[in-house]
């Protein structure tokens, strides 16, 4: 057998299938799974079929799943590590466990693969006994070919036991192969636990059997309502192994790429270090950018746009840096992907131009980042220099890296060709810090993880899903299911707590699709609460709400109702929304896609990509358009069940990157607007009243981002706006339409009159040169004075106009409003003879508690004690003196 990646792709899924497996899918980078930035494993889609909490659609089942994970970004660039990459997998919900899972590697590796079984090893966790059994007794492996290892290397999730996450868990079993490459190391036990580099892992096989959870800040495993199985298998590793390959990045899945990169750069690969490295970390990044970009991620400075940014910003500075690659280039490289990929992933050639023009864009503004970077870099190092200081404080490396997107190695690197370090811990420290306010901004909400935790699997098991009757109705009766608190279900709650309420039916829109969830009232027979927020998980809805009045229990009959006046203001926002969608592809192109969405009942924000911002003109047509079609009154059509073959014959916009099902819900205003959606909406557009653009700007490359009004909100604001236009109106005693005409007047009596103080000023400052006369030191005349009635800036005019009439060094200060302003200006023929201007002030400023600096021939500087000003100056005599001494 001839191998390549794409033959073990197909030859592991056809291996699965043949025993029954159901082939599905890769999910999205992007997971549901809101605890996640990215999808780092097969496992991630499948976690509600583990946690018990939904029913998978097979009790088997296989799949090649795109992954990415960046902890080991760092390590990228050598011959193993990756940030993405595709990962095959064999699953089992509640049908067959260990055994199976061992014997169905087993006879995979052997008998399709044929591998070298003399090469291969096999570690267990440490107590397994079982696993341990099955390869030694059934599978025949020779006990010194298999370890037992701790919870660092063989639990999945690495440490979960006493680290978390919390979720489905399970102890593990791994299988690596033996590259027989000499790394020098010594060691007599030398074996898949030791990290010198000769052991590759190939495939892990998880045993998915508990849930871990934490019970007062101690971590608990409770087995899973089944047993069940996740597996992994590194494509490219794998096919490298089989290939008889140094690395993944001579198979298929690499080599069109790294020969283009070979191309651009004129260097050849594998001719060493450390061009070979930055190929590889470039072949690397353009995969992980390529897949996220199609997959809807947007370079931005924070959540899963900021990795992807960093990715872009690491490959493009190596590609400057060490391959010497002067134009940019890493948008060229798509093609190559689409060429190694293409097949397998057709969302690649799809979104093929949006990527391309993506990556350019962000190329782009990045160069020009760079040279600012640079220009930044140098002045600190100058600094540095000046100061005498051979490291770089850490803080302001962190600037550069997090400002710039300047990876800390490149900083080192210039810094140490100059002989200056870089405070590390500092670095780390700021770094630290920025994760931190990261994760906090990313929008990436944990909360609803955290407060359902466990519950939501204990509650799948004894309550059907919420049924959603909330398009037709505003409010129904219903049975309380499920009460949860700080993610334990409780049976009852009381006045005064704040609890999620799961019912068995609810009007209650849970946020999806940008929509946000409806908030109302729940009663029932001597109490009530009110509803704050409405989110959804696995098809159960939770009420987010507080108990006003008397207790609530599990089984309660309710009477749920939502805010009718909230959800007509939401509404009115949806449909805006879509004709919003529409107007913006009429006019701008249908280049306009959606990259996000807000429907809230105060306004409405939509992200959308477009490459420039869109002008006046523009705007003002999207808007007419909007409003005309409002206007016509046109009926919103719902069809709630479309196969969705028929919805893409129809061209109904889809969102890209989301997962549909076999049937959709598609929303239709007849002749202008047809998109997939499961929000709710007005019955005809002109229930929205009226519509008003009142933002457009940037949210990053290539994406701009409009925010408009509709409806009662825009009534709103054009009533303030009319209040303020008016009361202007009447201060000036002017009626509103000829208000420019006279604010125009206005500004030019305005300016004569600052044109006039201007000169007052330079009189002022004439008489204060009259007044100031210079003693002489060592032959220099030097004026130092305190000067009263001048602003800082005319400061500076005065000491020009002493050194106009010979003076040598002008020192001057003043004060106002409990502020000292200094400025010091030395004569060209004194700098000559060294004096120094930014060396004098920075003395003067300390003595005024102050600091600054300058240029030899002019420096200015600010102080906090204007009470020590006049002694500050006098010392300035003594400091020309030393000055000129040298
Ligand atoms: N989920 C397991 C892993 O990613 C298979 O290693």
């Amino acid at each position: 057998m001839h191998w390549n990646a794409s033959a073990l792709r197909q030859a592991f899924l056809g291996y699965f299938q043949d025993k029954g497996h159901l082939l599905l899918p890769s999910d999205s980078l992007v997971p549901k799974d809101p605890s996640l930035l990215f999808t780092s494993a097969g496992m991630v889609q499948f976690k509600p079929y583990f946690l018990g909490a939904a029913q998978p659609p097979a009790p088997r089942v296989t799949t090649v799943q795109k992954c990415l994970r960046t902890t080991d970004i760092e390590s990228v660039g050598d011959l193993s590590h990756l940030t993405f990459f595709e990962m095959l997998g064999n699953f089992s919900f509640g049908d067959y466990f260990k055994r199976e899972a061992i014997l169905f590697a087993w006879e995979f590796l052997t008998e399709r693969l044929k591998v070298d079984t003399d090469r291969l090893q096999f570690t267990v966790f440490q107590d397994d006994d079982e696993a341990f059994t099955i390869w030694h007794r059934e599978v025949g492996i020779p006990e010194n070919r298999i370890w037992r290892l701790g919870e660092k290397t063989n639990f999945w999730p690495a440490n979960a036991i006493t680290e978390g996450p919390n979720g489905p868990c399970g102890p593990c079993s791994e299988i690596f192969y033996d590259t027989r490459i000499d790394t020098g190391c010594n060691n007599p036990d030398c074996g898949p636990a030791c990290d010198c580099g000769r052991w590759l892992e190939i495939w892990n096989l998880v045993f998915m059997q508990y849930e871990r959870s934490e019970e007062n800040g101690k971590p608990k495993l409770t087995p899973l309502p089944k047993q069940n199985i996740d597996t992994g298998m590194g494509l490219e590793r794998t096919a490298a192994v089989l290939m008889g390959l140094e690395s993944p990045f001579e198979t298929d899945v690499f080599e069109p790429i790294v020969r283009r990169i070979e191309q651009i750069a004129g260097v050849r690969y594998k001719q060493g270090e450390p061009t070979d490295t930055a190929i590889r970390l470039i072949a690397d990044h353009i995969r992980a950018a390529t897949f996220t970009i199609a997959d809807g991620v947007i370079p931005q400075n924070e959540g899963r746009g900021y990795v992807l940014r960093r990715i872009i910003r690491r490959a493009i500075l190596r590609g400057q840096r060490v391959l010497g690659i002067e134009q940019p280039f890493f948008a060229d490289l798509v093609p190559a992907v689409v060429d190694a990929l293409g097949e397998q992933y057709p969302e690649l050639a799809q979104r093929q131009d949006y990527i391309t023009t993506t990556l350019r864009y962000e190329e782009q503004r990045f160069r020009h980042t760079v040279q600012a970077g640079l220009a930044r870099l140098e002045e600190m190092l100058t600094d540095a220099e000046t100061q005498q200081t051979r490291t770089l404080a850490g803080e302001r490396v962190f600037t550069l890296y997090d400002t710039f997107g300047f990876p800390v190695e490149l900083t080192r690197e210039i810094a140490a060709e100059r002989g200056i370090a870089v405070d590390m811990q500092g670095f780390e420290r700021a770094m630290a810090a920025q994760r931190q306010r990261a994760r906090e901004a990313s929008g990436i909400s944990e909360k609803l993880f955290v407060q359902t935790g466990a519950a939501l699997s204990e509650l799948a098991q004894h309550a059907p899903p919420t049924a959603f009757v909330g398009y037709e109705q505003l409010a129904c009766e219903a049975q309380v299911v499920g009460l949860v608190r700080g993610g334990d279900l409780i049976p009852e709650a009381h006045a005064g707590e704040t609890v999620e309420i799961v019912l068995n039916r609810t009007p209650f829109y849970a946020e999806s699709g940008g929509q946000v969830g409806d908030t109302g009232v729940i009663e029932w027979q001597g109490g009530r609460a009110q509803v704050l927020d409405t989110q959804k998980a696995n098809d159960y809805y939770f009420h987010h709400a507080r108990i006003l009045e008397g207790a609530l229990r599990l089984g309660e009959t309710v009477q749920a109702q939502v805010d009718a006046e909230r959800r007509l203001d939401i509404q009115r926002n949806h449909t805006a929304t879509h004709l919003l969608h529409a107007a913006l592809r009429q006019v701008l192109g249908t280049h306009v896609a959606q990259a996000g969405s807000l429907v809230a009942p105060d306004r409405l924000r939509f992200d959308f990509t477009h490459p420039r911002a869109v002008t006046p003109d523009e705007l003002e047509r999207i808007e007419s358009l909007v409003n005309e079609k409002l206007l016509q009154a046109l009926e919103v059509r719902v069809y709630p069940d479309v196969p969705i073959d028929e919805a893409r014959r129809r061209g109904a916009m889809m969102l890209f990157g989301e997962k549909y099902g076999a049937r959709v819900r598609m929303v239709e205003i007849p002749g202008f607007s047809l998109e997939l959606c499961g929000g709710t909406h007005l019955r005809s557009t002109v229930e929205a009243g009226l519509f008003k653009i009142v933002h457009e700007g940037s949210v990053a490359a290539g994406v701009r981002r409009i925010e408009a009004l509709t409806g009662r909100a825009l009534y709103q604001w054009l009533r303030e706006r009319e209040h303020a236009v008016r009361a202007v109106a009447e201060r000036m005693q002017t009626p509103v339409p000829e208000l420019p005409a006279a604010v125009e007047r206005l500004q030019r009596q305005l300016d004569a009159l600052q044109t006039e103080l201007e000169q007052l000023k330079q009189r002022a400052a004439s008489q204060a040169v009259e007044n100031l006369t210079p003693i002489d030191v060592d032959g220099v005349p030097v004026v130092a004075q305190a000067v009263q009635g001048v602003d800082a800036k005319s400061l500076g005019a005065v000491a020009d106009r002493l050194i106009q009439r010979g003076v040598g060094v002008a020192a001057l200060g003043t004060a106002h409003d409990g502020k000292v302003a200094l400025v010091v200006k030395v004569a060209p023929e004194w700098v000559q003879k060294g004096l120094h201007a930014g060396n004098l002030i920075r003395q003067i400023a300390q003595a005024v508690g102050g600091s600054g600096g300058g240029r030899p021939d002019f420096a200015q500087a600010g102080g906090k004690h204007p009470e020590r000003l006049a002694d500050a100056l006098a010392q300035t005599p003594q400091l020309v003196a030393q000055q000129l001494r040298g």
